[in-house]
């Protein structure tokens, strides 16, 4: 029997309406603050991301679906959506519109990842980006959305990290500081941060070994060695949170899977989630548009997990699908009247459905009740109909043009 595959998953109509849900917040928040929406194709070329989000990342190390097309071309399936969305930004010379561009989307990317509650190889977010927006205000408003979007959906026992990652030379200063210390400490690292000390050291602070851990409270951190002008950046930031009346936590080791991250970065953690905790997070990418060889831009963004964001939420009300109308058909002859009434129903804003699998009278007002339908048309040989009020049971012969008529003039008086 063939099946989705590992770490993929169909989403059910049950599912589909929690979503639904879920966008309507996205699209309530988001566009009340400006943000419009974009979508870029599933896959791109594989260069976009080993520049973007960076060869020395899990990603574009180990995690990313590439095939070779029939034109020899190396493809990736998106691992993520602000590379992509720089890509676009420059391909249509955005940089010409009135700064920033705030642009969001809500897409489906895929990681090959190890699946877990949580973590999927195919998985969707919400995501925001404002391209073109150096002040911190922009940093503060990002986090300040995110945060209300969690709130809206439910999200349950959330926490805000954050830090602030200054800027690439201060970091390579920083770097051969964290490598000299780490090698200081070999002996105390597991095997994987040992091997990565070159290619990677800030990874060691994400390590889930516990000798690692103890070994790297001692070590330097980023936050201390920042510039002038990052660490005023990062103070306005907080200060404008801290004036909104956010709580969060100062977290210095806070490591981002993305190598293009510049000055803000922050994570918002659920305690509903287990391992997988980070529900969403982002932060400014100032250099990126510069990678992707566009004009220097400063930028800054989010993305938020929508499986991890629904499975935080626990249960959420699904709306009732309701039905104004089902047609049934009493005599065999009658499915063309039946056809032409449902779509005349849809026509006039009713929510009418039509008997589909050749059921018995009694089943068709049995699976009628089923839906909830308010009124039930049974159409018999031709011009007559009798339509049935599902709430009072009252029962009524009339002429077939005369339904729907009367199921509006019948809405309106309830
Ligand atoms: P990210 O932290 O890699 O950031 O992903 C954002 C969110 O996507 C995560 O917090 C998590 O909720 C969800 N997520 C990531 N991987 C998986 C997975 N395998 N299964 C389920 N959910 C997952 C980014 O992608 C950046 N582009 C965010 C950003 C936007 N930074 C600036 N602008």
């Amino acid at each position: 029997m063939i099946q989705a595959p590992r770490g993929t998953s169909d989403v059910l109509p049950d599912e589909a309406a929690r979503r639904e849900l879920l966008e309507a917040h996205v699209k309530r928040i988001l566009g009340a603050a400006g943000y419009e929406r974009i979508e870029t194709p599933v896959f791109e070329d594989t260069e976009l991301f080993s520049r973007g989000v960076g060869e020395a990342t899990d990603i574009v190390q180990k995690e990313m679906y590439t095939f070779t097309d029939a034109g020899g071309r190396s493809l990736t399936l998106r691992p993520e959506g602000t590379a992509p969305v720089c890509r676009a930004y420059i391909e249509h010379g955005m940089h010409k519109l009135a700064q920033p561009v705030k642009l969001w989307y809500l897409s489906s990317f895929f990681r090959a990842e190890a699946p877990q509650r949580g973590r999927y190889r195919e998985f969707w977010q919400v995501g925001a980006e404002a391209i073109g927006a150096s002040e911190p205000e922009t940093d503060a408003e990002l986090i300040a959305l995110l945060a209300e979007l969690l709130g809206a959906v439910g999200v349950r026992g959330t926490r805000l990290h954050i830090s602030s990652l200054g800027n690439p030379e201060t970091r390579a200063e920083y770097r051969e500081e964290l490598k000299a210390y780490l090698h200081a400490h070999e002996v105390e690292l597991s095997e994987e941060v040992r091997s990565r000390i070159d290619l990677n050291p800030l990874r060691a602070f994400d390590s889930t070994d516990p000798r690692t851990r103890e070994a790297m409270k001692d070590a330097p951190k980023l936050l201390d060695c920042l510039s002038g002008e990052d660490a005023a950046h990062f103070e306005a930031v907080r200060t404008l949170l801290d004036d909104a009346g956010m709580t969060y936590e100062l977290d210095p080791t806070l490591v981002r899977g993305l190598d293009y991250y510049t000055r803000t970065v922050y994570e918002f953690k659920s305690s509903e989630l287990g391992a997988q905790s980070t529900v969403g997070g982002g932060g400014r990418y100032d250099r990126l548009m510069e990678r992707l060889e566009g004009p220097p831009t400063p930028a800054s963004g989010w993305a938020a997990g929508v499986e991890r964001m629904l499975l935080a939420a626990g249960e959420l009300p699904t709306p009732p699908s309701l039905t104004d109308l089902y047609v049934a058909v009493a005599k065999p002859g009658g499915g063309p009247t039946a056809f032409q009434l449902a779509r005349e129903a849809r026509r006039a804003g009713l929510r009418a459905q039509l008997e589909l699998a050749g059921r018995s009278l009694k089943g068709q007002l049995k699976h009628a009740d089923r839906l909830g339908a308010r009124y039930v048309a049974i159409i018999g040989d031709g011009a007559s109909t009798s339509l049935k009020n599902m709430e009072s049971g009252e029962q009524r012969e009339l002429s077939t043009p005369e339904v729907i008529p009367t199921i509006l003039r019948g809405s309106r008086l309830s």
